[in-house]
């Protein structure tokens, strides 16, 4: 784990829920407007990662600093198995609680829909999981950005999946997260390929182009 006079980075707590969800429960990148218009979006938002912590806690790690959470890295180290979970789990949490009227007016479902719907057709390079288990998101608070905090988590990580002897992890980084694409490319990650998809943001269709990372530990 880093110290550093500013911040330092270690595993997750149960005590850090309530701050990781506050940073994966905004949306700044893919359909702000529409979190300004919806803001419960963003407990459904929080919910879709709740994976994360909630079924791989040992695969989270965060950044504090003075006292705060501000930034986490969410992790799995067997994507088919998250994937599992999150069709027997998440999905149908998503469903129980948008109808329990825990989301408010569900004004996110239809740009949702429509971007699943018109996802149907897109070719995604197959990533080989054999050679990149495991996964991962990252998030900063923005105040706290460009001082090596993401670094520090992806440090963390590979540290961790090297321990448990996992091959490799991927990611997926859109380009209407241009901080994220930057931040992959600078630590000279593998480019395991790219594709492109259509998002509806709420008011509007957007291209977006989808840059997969990869990384080997073996
Ligand atoms: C991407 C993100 C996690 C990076 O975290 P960070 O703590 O700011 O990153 P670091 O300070 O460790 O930056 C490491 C390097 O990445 C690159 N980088 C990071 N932010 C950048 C930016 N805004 N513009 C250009 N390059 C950037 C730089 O090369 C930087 O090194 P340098 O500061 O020495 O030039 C953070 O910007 C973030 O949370 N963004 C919003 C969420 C997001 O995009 N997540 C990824 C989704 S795919």
């Amino acid at each position: 784990m880093r110290d550093d006079p500013e911040f330092i980075t270690r595993p997750y707590r149960t005590v850090d829920r309530r701050a990781v969800r506050a940073i994966y429960g905004s949306d700044e990148f893919a359909r702000p407007q529409l979190q300004r218009k919806v803001p419960r979006m963003g407990e459904y938002l929080a919910d879709s990662m709740s994976h994360y912590t909630d079924y791989e806690p040992e695969s989270v790690f965060v950044a504090e600093a003075q006292g705060e959470v501000v930034g986490a890295l969410l992790g799995a180290v067997d994507t088919a198995r998250c994937e599992g979970v999150y069709r027997r789990h998440i999905r149908p949490l998503l469903l129980r609680r948008c109808l329990a009227g825990a989301y408010g007016w569900p004004g996110w479902l239809l740009p949702v829909l429509r971007t699943e719907w018109a996802s149907r057709r897109t070719v995604y390079p197959e990533v080989d999981l054999r050679q990149y288990p495991a996964h991962l998101h990252i998030g900063i608070l923005p105040v706290w950005r460009r001082r090596g905090i993401g670094t520090a988590l992806m440090a963390c990580y590979e540290e961790a999946l090297r321990q448990r002897g996992v091959a490799g992890f991927h990611l997926y980084a859109s380009s209407f997260h241009p901080l994220g694409v930057a931040f992959y490319r600078k630590l000279r990650l593998e480019n395991l390929g790219q594709f492109e998809w259509r998002l509806h943001d709420g008011f509007q269709w957007q291209r977006v182009t989808e840059h997969i990372f990869g990384l080997r530990l073996g």
